[in-house]
């Protein structure tokens, strides 16, 4: 069974993410969407929520599975016994990072690959951080996320805005 992994923070999952999880998963038998427990950033959302996120988003996809991880990301693709990382690329900004983590992955452990996909050009532009700037000025981010996650990114500054 060909199992990929696709890391990330997912704060929150966007329509990019969500066509890159859905292009992996017509190539792999399974793909894993791993979130990685940060403790060294603050995000907007919770683990829990950005899990129970891409969990219903993703929920059409019977070969995707929606988990989180702490540590080095090899680890975890061992212990789920996964041969590949997938990653989309949106733009040559991307590159340099990507490569950086692709390369120390693979001298890590040699016997898994990173699969690159060109993201489709509609999201080149998009990123969790350019929605939660957009979204917390209350602007339109219909475009940019599920409907699920338009609600939730709604909901969290508005009770953001309250506490203030
Ligand atoms: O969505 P992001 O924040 O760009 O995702 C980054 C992620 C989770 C893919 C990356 O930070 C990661 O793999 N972190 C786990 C720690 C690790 O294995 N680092 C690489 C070797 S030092």
């Amino acid at each position: 069974m060909r199992i990929a992994v696709c890391p990330g923070s997912f704060d929150p999952v966007t329509k990019g993410h969500l066509d890159i999880i859905q292009r992996g998963a017509k190539i792999f038998d399974k793909v894993i969407v791993a979130v990685l427990v940060n403790r060294n950033k603050s995000p907007l959302f919770s683990i829990e929520e950005r899990v129970e996120l891409l969990r219903e988003v993703t929920s059409h996809l019977p070969n995707v599975e929606v988990d989180s991880f702490q540590g080095l990301l090899i680890d975890y693709l061992k212990e789920k016994k996964a041969q590949a990382i997938i990653k989309g690329l949106r733009a040559v900004s991307d590159f340099e990072y990507e490569m950086q983590m692709a390369s120390i992955n693979r001298l890590l452990e040699e016997e898994i690959e990173t699969f690159f996909m060109m993201t489709n050009n509609q999201y080149s532009f998009l990123s969790s951080s350019i929605v939660k700037e957009v979204a917390k000025y209350e602007a339109d981010v219909s475009s940019l996320v599920p409907p699920l996650v338009e609600k939730a990114l709604k909901k969290k500054y508005a009770e953001i805005n309250l506490i203030k």
